[in-house]
């Protein structure tokens, strides 16, 4: 096998910094692809918790003046990760949320502070660190979109790059005067290069100048294409369709393993779920709902935003509460969902059981306690979460977008399919839909064998990321053979 040499460039990393699904992607793929032959090294901003948490630093470069004050690039390691770490303390060394201030508004030199990466991945690219000079840059989002923008207008020779798209909805959108300052031609600006509704945006760059374009679905790969999916990068997208895929995520089977998982109060395996009443029961408890296991109790894990579909589970807490069902919910984000999901806990009490914040360990445990997830996304470019409950045997309930789709067969569409049913999907993305999807799974739940069956799907489906490392290593060596 040929070896490869990849520089992944992404703003968030499991487990050192994480908002959400990009973060396990970023860290899981690079630990799956050394059994395909790949050798990735993971750029990431100087935050305070990757400072405090790299292993081995050593000083590769330094810069007196870097995009407006002293800067560093590191290498290190963490949990199996090998990293770069730019540390540029006026850039990133504040606390919290990577992209927020604690008020919850963008950071307003976000421009600089992720030019300042994109930047350095393109001069990483072109050999700035002698002892790894990639094949291939692999930016992740928005937030790397300049690095094949920068390699494109450097007009050197450079490496191949491939574009990842995790989130279509968030482009890194700056005024234009921002070009001038972070070190790229002002002719960019147009509407084949950077320019985008009258400002320019990081992910169009991206998708403008990588030589490869992946999504995390084959679904929302076909979605994006269309003018309402594509958020305004639809017809570009179209144009790139040629060099546009989708790979399916998958999630990390040690860290979310029902069998040695620290974080649950009773471990089981696949063949016996006894033990998930016993971790129902005290998720009952930590939600303060009243205790049955004949309840069904339905889970939600979630960011809270317009994206999630989570106001058309509001919309449908009357049929949860006439069906007899019980509600778990664990989230953080919008605060007026957040305030409402709190008043219908509030109005409920014993039956809607709402925590607001994001809690790692409480996420396992609902996994392994709740009967089913929901996930009622109005777009979802793959979804995680309903892959953690295939493997902790909660049935998902999901709407029929994207990678919810890819992933999830529908009771009704096996047969037809010749595969195993393994959920509950709806469309459209309404409450009526989504309330139709809860009746018909509580009477699957009262047939013990039906919902046996269903857990038993769930449990034997493939959702590590062996197979899907192995297609972006196939694309890696695609890209290498065409440049050859
Ligand atoms: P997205 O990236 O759009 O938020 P994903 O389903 O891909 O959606 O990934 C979400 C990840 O974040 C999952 O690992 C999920 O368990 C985790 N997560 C989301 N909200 C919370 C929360 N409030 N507490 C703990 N983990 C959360
Ligand atoms: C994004 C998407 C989510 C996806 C994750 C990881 O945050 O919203 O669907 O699973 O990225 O690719």
């Amino acid at each position: 096998m040929m070896p490869v040499r990849v520089l992944a460039v992404a703003s968030e990393v499991y487990p050192i910094v994480k908002t959400g699904g990009l973060a396990d992607v970023a860290g899981a793929l690079p630990i799956a692809l050394k059994a395909h032959g790949v050798e990735m090294r993971t750029l990431m901003p100087g935050y305070p918790d990757v400072m405090r948490l790299l292993s081995g630093a050593a000083e590769i470069r330094s810069w007196p003046d870097y995009f407006g004050g002293p800067g560093r690039l590191l290498a290190g390691f963490h949990e199996g990760l090998d990293l770069f770490v730019l540390d540029v303390p006026h850039l990133y060394a504040r606390p919290g949320n990577p992209y927020v201030t604690a008020e919850g508004v963008d950071w307003p030199d976000n421009g600089v502070r992720f030019a300042a990466l994109s930047r350095v991945a393109a001069d990483i690219g072109r050999g700035l660190v002698p002892a790894f000079v990639p094949d291939v840059v692999h930016a992740h989002d928005w937030q790397a979109g300049l690095a094949p923008a920068y390699l494109h207008y450097d007009n050197r020779p450079r490496p191949a790059t491939v574009m990842t798209i995790h989130n279509m909805a968030y482009q890194g959108k700056f005024a234009p005067d921002l070009i001038g300052s972070i070190g790229l031609p002002w002719h960019s600006f147009n509407v084949n290069e950077l320019e985008y509704f009258g400002g320019i945006s990081f992910l169009k760059a991206g998708l403008q100048f990588a030589d490869r374009i992946t999504t995390v679905s084959p679904t929302y790969a076909r979605e994006i294409q269309s003018d309402e999916g594509g958020m305004g990068f639809g017809g570009l997208l179209r144009a790139r369709a040629s060099v546009l895929s989708g790979i399916l995520n998958g999630i990390d089977i040690s860290v979310w393993n029902p069998q040695e998982d620290p974080h649950i109060a009773y471990r089981y395996g696949a063949e016996d779920l006894t033990f998930r009443a016993a971790n129902k029961a005290v998720l009952q408890q930590q939600f303060n709902l009243d205790s049955s296991d004949e309840a069904p109790l339905l889970g939600v894990i979630s960011r809270l935003s317009w994206q999630k579909g989570l106001d058309l589970l509001l919309e449908a807490v009357p049929i949860i509460l006439r069906e007899g069902m019980q509600l778990a919910l664990l989230g953080s984000g919008d605060r007026d969902l957040q305030d409402r999901y709190q008043a219908v806990a509030r109005a409920n009490p014993g039956r809607i059981g709402v925590v607001i914040g994001y809690d790692e360990i409480l996420a396992h445990l609902l996994q392994a306690g709740s009967d089913a997830l929901i996930v009622p996304s109005r777009f979802e470019p793959c979804g995680l979460t309903q892959l953690c409950a295939l493997r902790y045997g909660a049935v998902p309930i999901v709407s029929r977008v994207g990678g919810l789709e890819d992933t999830i067969v529908d009771v009704d569409e096996a047969a037809a399919s010749g595969r195993d049913a393994t959920g509950f999907k709806f469309a459209p993305v309404t409450a009526e839909a989504l309330a139709g999807s809860l009746r018909k799974a509580n009477a699957a739940f009262h047939d013990k064998q039906t919902w046996r069956r269903l857990q038993r799907n769930g449990l034997a489906t493939d959702v590590s990321w062996s197979g899907r490392a192995g297609d972006y290593a196939a694309l890696y060596r695609d890209l290498m053979a065409a440049r050859a």
